[in-house]
């Protein structure tokens, strides 16, 4: 903290913690072919967080964006999934929503 500022007396700071990890901080990928070993995979589609509007049906809202700067890191993101290799791609912090059909 800067050496003459303190917090107003009704503030505190209760936790502090760096969320960039070296090692965690990176794309993850999860084979959810593995992951339902038992069972076959017929169908995936994506879908936002509520599992109600498909991604392909990109019926997105149009935000009004203020350009980061330049000096803002870009997300790192998943990439689509690859519909033979069925792995899904994390970002890190990423939520993702998949509907499979067995
Ligand atoms: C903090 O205050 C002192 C006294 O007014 C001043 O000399 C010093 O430069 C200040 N430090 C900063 C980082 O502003
Ligand atoms: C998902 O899409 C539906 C349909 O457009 C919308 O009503 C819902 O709010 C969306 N959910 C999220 C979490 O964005």
């Amino acid at each position: 903290m800067d050496e003459n500022y303190s917090l107003p007396n009704n503030v505190a700071i209760i936790t502090l913690q760096a969320i960039e990890d070296p090692q965690y901080s990176v794309i993850a990928k999860v084979e959810l072919r593995k992951v339902f070993g038992k069972r076959t995979i017929k169908e995936l589609a994506e879908t936002n967080l509520s599992a109600n509007q498909k991604k392909s049906e990109k019926k997105k809202l149009n935000w009004r964006v203020i350009e980061n700067s330049k000096s803002d890191p870009i997300p790192l993101k998943g990439g689509p999934v690859d519909s033979q290799a069925l792995a899904v791609e994390l970002g890190p912090m990423e939520i993702r929503t998949f509907l499979l059909k067995f």
